[in-house]
Formats: C-alpha cells, sequence, structure tokens
C-alpha cells in the first residue's frame, strides 16, 4: 500500500504539477483502484494522507491561489458495460427510475467561472478542488466564453463550470510552430490547455487556439429543477454547451450513446476521453449525494485507448548525452488514431523483460502521454513458434564499451563519457540550446560537422572556434560562420542560473540549477560545497549533491570551467533590486502556506530585503517564517534549537518598518539582443 502511495504521488505529481505524465490515465486509474481495494480489504493500514482520498493538485506559485465556493469534485470512473449497470441499478433501487444526461467527456482542463451579475468575475483552475489557480486574464482570452451574458433569469451570482481544451487544428497549428523553431513539441492537447492556460503572457494564451465547453452549473437555487434545463438555460445565456448530449431514460440508451460516440468521436474536432453519464433531477443528485472525492450521481464511462496491433521488426538503442541506453522499437507501419506508427518506446530493459517482448511478436502499440507511442502488450496467440526471449544489449552500440547499470538504476549506460560520439555531441547540444545558452547557428548537424573536422571535442571548444577554419568547412561559409560566432559572443551575457544549467551536470534540470543559483550565487560555491552543504539548497537530495560534487572532482571538467570563465560567460548571479537590507545576514526558512502570498512570494521579499533563504530548519537558521499548516516535525526542531517563529503579520512588520534604500534597477529579466527570453512551461 505504501509503494502504491508513493508511485500514485508521484504520477500525480507528473501530471497535474508538471503536466507530463509518464503513464496513460487507465494505468494511473487501475493503481489508484488496486490502492482503493486494498484501503477497503484492510482500512486498519490506510494512511490519512493517502492519494485516494485528494483530487489531484495543479496549484503553481505563478497566479493567485483563491478558495472555491463549491469543492470541485471529480467523477469516478468506470470502464466496463458491467459495473455501469452496477452503477445504474444502485440509483434505481434507491430511488426509482430516473433520468439521466449522457454527455461527451471532453479531455482538457477543468475550468470555474465566476458571474457575478451577468459580468465574468474570476476563473479559477480546479487546483486540489478546495482551492485552485485564479487564470482570469489568461481565460478572458478565450472567444467561446462570454465576458458579459445575455437573455435574462440568470442568478446574481453563480459558478459555472467546463472544460477548457485545445482543438486538434490549433494543436497542429502550434506543435508545426514549434518545430519549426526548433522547440521541443507538446505531447497532447490536453496538455497544450493545461499547459497554455498557466502561460504568464495572456497574450501567448489568445493565440493558442483554446476553446471551452460548459457542463456543470454551482449555485445556491437552481433556476431549473433539473440539469438538462439549467444546461438549456446557460445557452440561452451565451455559454457554449455541447450539441452531443442526450437524455437517456434506460440502460440500453446509455449503452448506444456510448457504442455510438466510442466509434463517431474520432470524427470529432477536439479530444474525448469517455461519456460522463449524470442523474437529470437536482432533488434526485441531492438524495444520492457525495461521497469525499466524487458525485454519487455521475458517473464517467471513460473509452479504451485506441490501439494498433502491429509486427515488432527489430529494436535500435539510443544512447543520449548522460550514456543512457534507451530501447526503441522499429514497427511495421500501421495506422493509429490519425497518423501512421513505425517506432514505437520501450522504457528499459525491464520493460521487456516484464512484457517478454521479442522479436518478430505482434504488439500492441497505444498513444500514452507522449508523442512517440508506446508498447503495451504482447499478443502472445500470434507468437511464432521458434521465438527466443529477447536478449538485452551487453555493449554500447555507439562505441562497444561494455554496459554498466548502477542499483536502483532502471537504465544501463555506456560509461564512456569521453569517448562515445552521442554522449560527446549530446552535451554539446544541450550547452547550445534555446533553454541553456541558446546559441544560434549551431545544430545538431553543424555540431556533428565540427567535431568530424576535429575542430568541436567539448562545450569549451564552442570558445576557440577559428573563423577562418569554420567559413571554410564544406555547408558553411562565411555567413553561417559569423552567424555561429555572434551567437558565441552574445552567449556571454546568458546568466548563471542557465550557465550552471547548460553544464548539463546529471540530474540538474532548469529549476534545480535556479534554486543552486540563488542559494549559493556563484559557480565556485558550489564548486566547493560539501554534500551537506549542497543538499541544504531547495530540491536538492543527496542523489543530486553526489552528482555536483562528482562533475566538479573531474579534472577535464575543471579544465571546461575554467575555459568558460576566461571566455567571460556569468559564473555568479547578478545582483537583484534590494529594496532594504533589513534582513542583511540573515538565514530565513519559509514553511506552510500564506494568506496573501505564495510561498515563492515570500521568498522573494527575503531575499529583496537581502536575506537568505534556507530549506531546512537547522542551526544555522535565524528565523522561521511560519504560515498555516506548517509541518509539525519542522516545529519541533525549531523549539528544540531555539529559532524564532514568526508569523507572516510580524515578519511583513519587520520588513516594511526597515529602511528602503535605492538601487538603480537592475535588469531581472534575461535580455538577449533586447529581445526577452519567455520562460514557458514546456
Ligand atoms: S461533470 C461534479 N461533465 O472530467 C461533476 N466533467 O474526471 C463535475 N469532464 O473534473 C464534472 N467532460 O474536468 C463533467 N461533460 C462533463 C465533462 C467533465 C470532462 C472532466 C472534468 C472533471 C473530470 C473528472
Amino acid at each position: 500500500m505504501r509503494e502504491l502511495e508513493r508511485q500514485l504521488d508521484y504520477h500525480s505529481h507528473k501530471y497535474y504539477v508538471e503536466n507530463s505524465p509518464e503513464i496513460s490515465d487507465r494505468e494511473f486509474d487501475m493503481l489508484l483502484r488496486e490502492l482503493q481495494d486494498l484501503e477497503a480489504r484492510y482500512p486498519e493500514h490506510a494512511d490519512e494522507n493517502s492519494p485516494t482520498k485528494r483530487v489531484g493538485s495543479d496549484l503553481t506559485s505563478e497566479f493567485q491561489s483563491v478558495e472555491h465556493r463549491y469543492a470541485m469534485q471529480s467523477l469516478s470512473n468506470t470502464y466496463s458495460s458491467e459495473e455501469l449497470g452496477e452503477w445504474i441499478d444502485r440509483i434505481t433501487k434507491e430511488i426509482g427510475e430516473v433520468e439521466f444526461v449522457c454527455e461527451l467527456k471532453f479531455d482538457g482542463t477543468a475550468i470555474s467561472l465566476t458571474y457575478e451579475n451577468g459580468a465574468l468575475k474570476r476563473a479559477v483552475t480546479r487546483g486540489d478542488g478546495r482551492r485552485g489557480d485564479d487564470v482570469t486574464n489568461n481565460v478572458r482570452t478565450i472567444g467561446s466564453i462570454p465576458l458579459r451574458l445575455r437573455g435574462e433569469g440568470y442568478p446574481t451570482m453563480f459558478e459555472i463550470r467546463g472544460e477548457i481544451y485545445m482543438p486538434y487544428a490549433s494543436f497542429d497549428r502550434l506543435n508545426a510552430e514549434r518545430e519549426a523553431a526548433g522547440e521541443p513539441l507538446l505531447a497532447n492537447p490536453r496538455n497544450a490547455a493545461a499547459g497554455t492556460l498557466k502561460q504568464q503572457s495572456s497574450q501567448v494564451v489568445a493565440h493558442r487556439g483554446l476553446d471551452c465547453t460548459l457542463y456543470h452549473i454551482a449555485v445556491d437555487e437552481p433556476i431549473k429543477a433539473t440539469h438538462w434545463d439549467n444546461l438549456m438555460e446557460a445557452k440561452k445565456w451565451g455559454f457554449k454547451i455541447s450539441e452531443h448530449i442526450k437524455l437517456c431514460r434506460s440502460r440500453q440508451e446509455i449503452e448506444e450513446f456510448i457504442a455510438y460516440w466510442d466509434s463517431a468521436r474520432k470524427a470529432l474536432p477536439y479530444a474525448t476521453d469517455g461519456i460522463v453519464i449524470k442523474v437529470n433531477r437536482y432533488s434526485d443528485q441531492r438524495t444520492l449525494g457525495s461521497t469525499a472525492k466524487a458525485p454519487r450521481w455521475a458517473v464517467a464511462y471513460k473509452f479504451q485507448a485506441e490501439r494498433a496491433l502491429t509486427k515488432l521488426l527489430s529494436v535500435d538503442f539510443q544512447v543520449g548525452r548522460t550514456g543512457a541506453v534507451t530501447p526503441v522499437a522499429n514497427l511495421e507501419p500501421v495506422q493509429l488514431a490519425g497518423t501512421v506508427v513505425k517506432r514505437a518506446s520501450i522504457h528499459n530493459a525491464d520493460q521487456i523483460e516484464a512484457l517478454d517482448i521479442r522479436l518478430g511478436d505482434m504488439v500492441y502499440v497505444e498513444k500514452g502521454g507522449e508523442i512517440i507511442p508506446k508498447i503495451t502488450e504482447v499478443e502472445l496467440s500470434e507468437r511464432p513458434a521458434d521465438s527466443k526471449p529477447f536478449e538485452y544489449i551487453t555493449h554500447c552500440p555507439e562505441c562497444g564499451t561494455e554496459l554498466v547499470r548502477d542499483e536502483g538504476e532502471a537504465k544501463h549506460f555506456c560509461p564512456n563519457s569521453k569517448g562515445c560520439k552521442p554522449q560527446i555531441i549530446g552535451r554539446i547540444v544541450h550547452f547550445v540550446g534555446r533553454k541553456a545558452m541558446d546559441i544560434e547557428g549551431l545544430g545538431v548537424e553543424t555540431i556533428e560537422l565540427l567535431w568530424e573536422n576535429g575542430m568541436l571535442h567539448n562545450i569549451a571548444d564552442i570558445y576557440h572556434l577559428d573563423p577562418m577554419l569554420l567559413a571554410s568547412l564544406p555547408r558553411l561559409g562565411e555567413r553561417s560562420a559569423a552567424n555561429i560566432l555572434e551567437g558565441v559572443r552574445l552567449s556571454a551575457e546568458v546568466p548563471f542560473e542557465r550557465v550552471l544549467f547548460s553544464l548539463g551536470i546529471r540530474y540538474v534540470g532548469e529549476t534545480t540549477a535556479k534554486y543552486l543559483a540563488s542559494h549559493f550565487r556563484t559557480l565556485d560555491a558550489i564548486a566547493n560545497a560539501t554534500i551537506e552543504e549542497l543538499s541544504e539548497a531547495e530540491e536538492v537530495g543527496s542523489k543530486i549533491a553526489v552528482a555536483i560534487t562528482e562533475y566538479f572532482a573531474e579534472e577535464d571538467n575543471r579544465k571546461i570551467i575554467e575555459t568558460l570563465r576566461s571566455a567571460g560567460l556569468q559564473f555568479e548571479v547578478k545582483d537583484k533590486v534590494q529594496t532594504s537590507n533589513a534582513l542583511e545576514g540573515k538565514s530565513v526558512v519559509i514553511s506552510g502556506k500564506f494568506e496573501g502570498r505564495s510561498r515563492d512570494d515570500m521568498k522573494a521579499l527575503v531575499e529583496e530585503h537581502g536575506g537568505r533563504n534556507l530549506a531546512a530548519v537547522s542551526a544555522n537558521v535565524d528565523f522561521i517564517v511560519a504560515g498555516e499548516n506548517m509541518g509539525p516535525a519542522k516545529r519541533q526542531k525549531a523549539e528544540k534549537l531555539g529559532i524564532t517563529i514568526l508569523s507572516e503579520a510580524e515578519f511583513l512588520a519587520l520588513i516594511s518598518s526597515a529602511e528602503v534604500i535605492e538601487t538603480p534597477h537592475t535588469e531581472s529579466e534575461t535580455v538577449i539582443d533586447n529581445k526577452p527570453v519567455q520562460g514557458t512551461l514546456f
């Protein structure tokens, strides 16, 4: 049960917070069910914070978090007609014959809109169901959402809920643009919609072509007695209501609706993943009530993900910049959900073993959250008589070095980091990438060309390219050469946190690099820090800390760093605007939830007033600012160490009493060549 909780927490975070799921909804629901079943059987072992008890969370710190007037519930899912039948039977037993409304289940992101006196007041995401993010400015840009209502008879104040989604046409256009700009593609329309809604710039949102269909009204006194009639009213007020809804009076009618849409949905211009069945009459809904998680009066019937059966021809092994080996399946081309599929991902050797995937097998491929589909099952009845278990490679397909597999790692690695071509090229490609040093003109092909000509062995060589030699290379010429050199020159302006990310230290992604930079402020401080000191920075655990010390312990890396330093790259944080020095020399821990500010805002305040943020309570901490529900363990530790604990109000009073110092405003946003580099969620 603990293991299931752990996995579910992990995947919820991937899905809700990072918008990059690793498993399909169906797989997630299966895990959740397994845990629900175990909790039903062994209630004494159920954890009070079990993932089964929450609806999920998509809170981020960039938007104001606001409380929902009515909790935003989720729906119970079912995958089989038998279960659907049982649900209908339960309802009929409790209330007798009822009418149902069948609707499409839109595959986007839920939104709650508040209208006051006929005007859109607020748009809030689901968040954890109790509180969500205020994304009103972004939502206002969605054409199908009325800013003012038409007609009459709407309640003075009510909430209406629906789904914001990205139609396939917008999704395809967006991905085409991203491909042309060399940016990573978005996995599916659902992630694209959720990511777009959390964009910092509503202008960007306006261009993304989102759409919204409303399907639920939340109000103290409903205008009409049934869900159906209320939807019809809402339609008159100007809301977009689905055209594909139907009143059903029997299980058979519901089944027919499901069967029809299971195939007809493929022609819809947007993604759907099931059918929602709701009891029509509000008085019946009230009688049925809700569980902690979902209403009893509604259920979602989820469609089986589309899958195709095809032959596994061969398996390639790709070696990444970190040396990690990823198997990729080559398939007999097959049609799947609108595209032809020729390749599929297989995560690692365990996956091959678990599914017992063999060459020549007929395999099922499915589109999950990722762009590349994956193999989900082998059709054993079609396995050739002479098939043999798959033998995983033992040596690197690129350089022939024997592969290693560290304990606890799912992947095999090629340890030959200095001599293995895809690793060398991969590191350089990572270094020049848009989110890293953003050096224009240096694409994969050019990097390979330079490597083949002996001009580029590592990232430091980029700063010693010979202009004459460069221009003389085939396919390059003077203009491209000048372009590259200009890109290289401009990279000296890239802020320290991105330089740190560019180095490609194992596990140090964009976010970790940011935390490290703001904690240590200089590269030398990071390079000289012990594992314990590194672990004090936010988000840095021992695995990351060890990887960082290993990186700086390597002679070659130290040489590269020195070359980069003399090339003039940013090796420290440029000072931010400091509004006072009230917290000069003070180390502060921000903990818990705060009234009007997000935790990140509180941390920014600490820095603006000259203080330093620490993640963990230790003897080095001067004081703690405690919000709502600060962890009891933290509080105990603080009390034991005798550290002062301030409330939010006390902290604000402390900094507002300080003298304001005038410092020239230094640019806090990254600006290269006068064009702001915008952070995106993807
Ligand atoms: S009704 C209290 N109707 O599915 C019931 N939800 O898995 C509120 N969804 O959070 C939800 N289409 O984001 C409802 N026609 C529909 C829907 C729908 C999509 C989403 C919604 C909800 C999720 C639950």
